[in-house]
């Protein structure tokens, strides 16, 4: 199996449909029915809708042991798939709004990261991720609580949500505060938003990586300043074709912006709101995108050289990926 790395996938957006109404019950949360579509999927109509369903799952996390039971589920459902490396994209914001502090949250969180090493092998990370339409005051109370409250497991700074909500440069002193504590930062662009989205960001943020990044394409200019500056393009295939950003994946430009030079890695976004996981992720970018075993290899070769972890934590990494490339 070939060893897996991902860089983006939302922690509140990880806990499928059975654990969620697992957390409903055990905390006396009463969910609409329609959120659900069977047993493995969330139903949503849009956009706006999925945020909606989004925020009324992640509602049922309200405790350590939650964010513990939502951490340890995904990583070990990762590690089973072949997963060595997985960076987790936590929002103080949603902890916050089901009266969680910021240390409540990440107390579940990490705990779970150290037994999913210990019992799976796999290697978590935190990317501490702030929400765009929740606004930049916000988003400056939430760098502030990851630089006031440092733990070794939380590697980054990141922000999601509405692209199409203020603009990137509202935000720059959320990501400046994050970035001048040694936090490095990656931002949603490129999703919704067209190549002005990009550049916007690229402009105003101290950014190494984009979530999504994708829609750089319609801006060959703009991906040749992607390739110069080493942009990452946390790229989300599945999430993309199930949110309407493409009509499906043959219009997907993943081998696009892969042969244009673009440092690109796969990955879930919110795995079961978009029917995915990271194995599939990998398995559609064969069989989708034409990748070999050595270029997925590579995908997770960019994708442990752009993480956020620390240098030793990589080359651990990169030797399990040696190890296995040299079987
Ligand atoms: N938050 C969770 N999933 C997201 C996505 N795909 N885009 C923006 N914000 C998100
Ligand atoms: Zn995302």
């Amino acid at each position: 199996m070939i060893p897996l790395a991902e860089l983006h996938c939302h922690l509140e957006g990880a806990a499928g449909p059975a654990l969620v109404r697992r957390l409903a019950a055990r905390n006396g949360v009463l969910l609409p029915a329609t959120i659900f579509a069977g047993e493995a999927r969330f139903a949503f109509a849009d956009f706006a809708d999925f945020l909606r369903v989004y925020d009324l799952a992640a509602g049922c996390i309200r405790a350590p042991e939650d964010y513990y039971d939502v951490t340890l589920a995904y990583l070990a459902a990762c590690a089973g798939e072949g997963a060595v490396y997985v960076e987790l994209m936590s929002s103080p914001d949603h902890a916050a709004a089901a009266g969680m502090t910021y240390a409540d949250h990440l107390e579940g969180i990490v705990a779970a990261i150290a037994e999913a090493r210990r019992a799976h092998g796999i290697v978590g990370r935190v990317i501490v991720t702030c929400v765009r339409h929740f606004g930049p005051e916000r988003a400056v109370e939430v760098a502030r609580q990851a630089v006031a409250d440092p733990h070794s497991l939380v590697v980054g700074f990141g922000m999601g949500g509405d692209e199409s909500a203020y603009s990137a440069a509202d935000f720059a002193p959320a990501f400046q505060l994050a970035h001048d504590a040694g936090l490095p930062c990656t931002v949603h662009a490129g999703e919704f938003g067209g190549p002005e989205s990009v550049r916007a960001a690229l402009a105003a943020l101290p950014v190494s990586r984009l979530g999504h990044g994708v829609r750089a394409v319609e801006d060959p200019e703009l991906v040749r300043m992607l390739v110069d500056r080493g942009v990452t393009l946390e790229v989300c295939p599945t999430s993309n074709v199930a949110t309407g950003v493409y009509g499906g994946y043959g219009e997907h430009p993943f081998r696009a912006l892969r042969d244009a030079g673009c440092r690109v890695t796969l990955n879930s976004d919110d795995p079961p709101y978009f029917g995915t996981t990271i194995g599939r992720e990998y398995r559609l970018a064969a069989d989708e995108f034409g990748l070999s075993d050595a270029a997925l290899a590579g995908v997770t070769r960019t994708a442990i050289t752009a993480g956020f972890a620390d240098a030793a934590t990589k080359a651990g990494l990169l030797a399990r990926l040696d190890a296995w490339t040299e079987t």
